[in-house]
């Protein structure tokens, strides 16, 4: 196993200190297996028998062993006919990873890291996160018992912060944007001696992130969809997706790459600003509802934009108000609550539909990233209050009449 900078193929042994970042071009560094060896000693046979969570696929991630304790990943993957009749396409799966511990994505990194940190043995762990990533290094420090600090924005939703308290570690809310608090947290990790988990420079989040790919060419028996529809901000998820199938193809265990369809919030698109015109990522100031994917300055851009194109993808952006709106309709024809980050790939499947981009026989799975009470008030504000009535027949009836129409018999 070895660290590699995808830029300067320069190479670093994957041990503690952990490596960062690439000494020559500063660029995020990807891990690299003996491809030849896990395929002459590992087959999809061997996972007979073994739990459904992200450890079966243990020759693959960095690790010597699995957590034991709460499962992780293994989340449901099934199909959503009203949404695959409305945007004219074959099939559309919904792969929901707000069922994780944490009710996050996030926990696939988390989960991976944070034993990569314990076996070792880093004393204390960090992370800077915008709610989610937090979160679940939260949840793993308390299963692993290892003391940790979070570093939040001041706009973090009021749910993922109560939920990151629970877990007992220390959480500092930054009064500042996510960018300023990844930053401070950077900083403190490298004074500190901590282990960083920032998504991007942490090579070994993007490990557990391409679990969900093995668990959906899995799911899907071995036969991926034709399209994976994947919310970015920091591109660290969508990257680890793209990498999760470049090992299952380098394995044999699939013969085709599914095409990366990235979604962004309009008022934070530097993703897909750098793909569309085929520039370095330039920071944007972000401004959006949806709160996991407001970024400024994608820490995993670059892979992201490698990702997109290695897979013939390409990249949409959305309002805030498709956002919300995406979030009922999940609820009501995909069988899934979303937050509003995890329902802005509904939105994006809209826009593609409205741009002619998709065609009928595709299959097209949506990667729901994060679960919807996660942000309540998102989902209010998609929504509204529902009426009230006084508690009698008579009121009932006058309402039915006034709204339902409702005829007297
Ligand atoms: C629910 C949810 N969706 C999508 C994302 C975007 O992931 P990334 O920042 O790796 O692009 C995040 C990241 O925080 C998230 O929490
Ligand atoms: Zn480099």
């Amino acid at each position: 196993m070895q660290l590699h900078c995808p830029v300067c193929d320069l190479q670093w042994p994957l041990q503690a200190p952990l490596q960062y970042v690439c000494t020559e071009c500063h660029g995020n560094l990807e891990v690299l297996y003996d491809y030849d060896s896990i395929r002459a000693s590992w087959s999809r046979e061997s996972l007979q028998g073994k739990p459904f969570d992200l450890w079966r696929y243990l020759p693959l991630y960095p690790v010597e062993q699995a957590i034991q304790g709460p499962p992780v990943g293994g989340t449901p993957c099934f199909q959503a006919p009203r949404l695959a009749k409305q945007w004219g396409v074959r099939e559309v799966w919904v792969k929901n990873d707000g069922t994780n511990p944490s009710a996050s994505f996030k926990d696939r990194a988390s989960a991976v890291a944070l034993q990569w940190a314990k076996e070792n043995d880093y004393p204390t762990v960090a992370a800077a996160s915008t709610g989610n990533a937090g979160a679940a290094a939260a949840f793993w420090a308390a299963v692993l018992e290892m003391p940790t600090y979070i570093f939040l924005p001041e706009t973090a939703p009021p749910a993922k912060v109560a939920q990151l308290m629970a877990c007992g570690v220390n959480v500092l809310m930054v009064r500042g944007t996510y960018d300023q608090a990844f930053d401070l947290c950077a900083e403190a990790s490298q004074k500190f001696g901590w282990f960083n988990r920032n998504t991007g420079t942490n090579p070994i989040t993007r490990e557990g992130k391409k679990s969900v790919s093995f668990e959906i060419a899995e799911q899907m028996q071995w036969d991926p969809p034709d399209v994976i529809v994947v919310s970015v901000g920091d591109g660290n998820i969508i990257s680890g997706v793209g990498k999760g199938f470049d090992e299952l193809l380098k394995l044999g265990w699939i013969t085709k790459r599914p095409k990366l369809l990235a979604v962004q919030a309009e008022g934070s698109a530097a993703v897909t600003h750098a793909w569309k015109q085929g520039t370095a990522i330039q920071p944007v100031s972000s401004n959006t509802i949806a709160d996991s994917i407001s970024v400024d300055l994608p820490r995993d851009g670059e892979a992201a934009v490698r990702a997109i194109r290695n897979s013939d993808g390409w990249a949409v952006t959305v309002t805030d108000e498709a956002i919300l709106q995406a979030i009922p309709e999940l609820a009501q024809k995909g069988g899934v609550l979303a937050e509003p980050a995890a329902s802005a790939v509904c939105a994006g499947m809209h826009e593609a539909h409205k741009a002619g981009q998709l065609q009928h026989d595709w299959r097209v799975l949506l990667l729901v990233t994060g679960h919807g009470l996660k942000d309540i008030g998102a989902m209010q504000k998609s929504v509204g209050p529902p009426p009230s009535i006084a508690p009698s027949m008579e009121a009932l009836e006058s309402f039915l009449r006034n709204s339902h129409n409702l005829k007297q018999e």
